[in-house]
């Protein structure tokens, strides 16, 4: 019987979040997991709360209906991905206490490299002034204090952040194990190869 999860990906606009939780959700998919749902900010702004902005009120109302639906995924035995700023501390704590195993991810990456990297061009129209309330330059963002996973994804490549959280939710008994050769195995442990 596979078990209901959350890894809950939280951090910077352009941090990872969602490159990260497809490429485990096709991790997952590649060692047959049969149940899981991938819940993305932009994917879900533009429907369940498509009537939403980004003031606090707004945004704590949108992870509030994302965790009812998490909550209900990771209940019935899916493995659920959610990507999410979800930049207020009480709300991703609210989260953690009605999903099904709760796994929080901070995807961590300098601010000086997203606004380098700046992939949707929102950084530099935020630095601008064209947009305000953007998450890291004119509005808060409270960092985990205590985040089950740290993937850093200035450094990391996708495949070692993702190796990272598979490992966790193998060592939690969440997924099966996969074979690993030896050499993979050490990297993992942080032993010398
Ligand atoms: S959250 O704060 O409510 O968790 P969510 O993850 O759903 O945010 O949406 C964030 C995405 O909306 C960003 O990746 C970005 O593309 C877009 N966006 C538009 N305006 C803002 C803003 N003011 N702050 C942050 N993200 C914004």
């Amino acid at each position: 019987m596979q078990q209901g999860f959350v890894l809950w990906f939280t951090g910077l606009s352009a941090s990872g979040k969602t490159t990260l939780a497809k490429s485990v959700e096709a991790e997952l998919l590649a060692r047959g997991l049969p149940y899981i749902q991938r819940l993305d900010g932009d994917v879900v702004r533009q429907d369940l709360t498509r009537d939403l902005g980004f003031s606090k009120e707004d945004r704590d109302e949108n992870i509030r209906r994302v965790t009812f639906v998490a909550e209900l995924l990771s209940k019935n035995g899916v493995a659920t991905t959610c990507s999410f700023i979800s930049p207020y501390r009480k709300a991703r704590a609210n989260a953690r206490t009605r999903c099904h195993n709760f796994i929080e991810v901070y995807t961590y990456c300098p601010l000086e490299t997203l606004i380098e990297r700046d992939p949707k061009g929102l950084y530099a129209k935020a630095l601008a002034g064209e947009i305000t309330g953007f998450t890291g330059i004119d509005d808060p963002y409270e960092e985990p204090e205590n985040p089950d996973i740290i993937a850093h994804t200035g450094k990391e490549t996708v495949a070692e952040s993702t190796e990272l959280i598979l490992h966790y939710l193998e060592q939690q008994g969440l997924i099966p194990p996969a074979r690993r050769s030896v050499k993979a195995a050490q990297a993992l442990r942080g032993e010398a190869g």
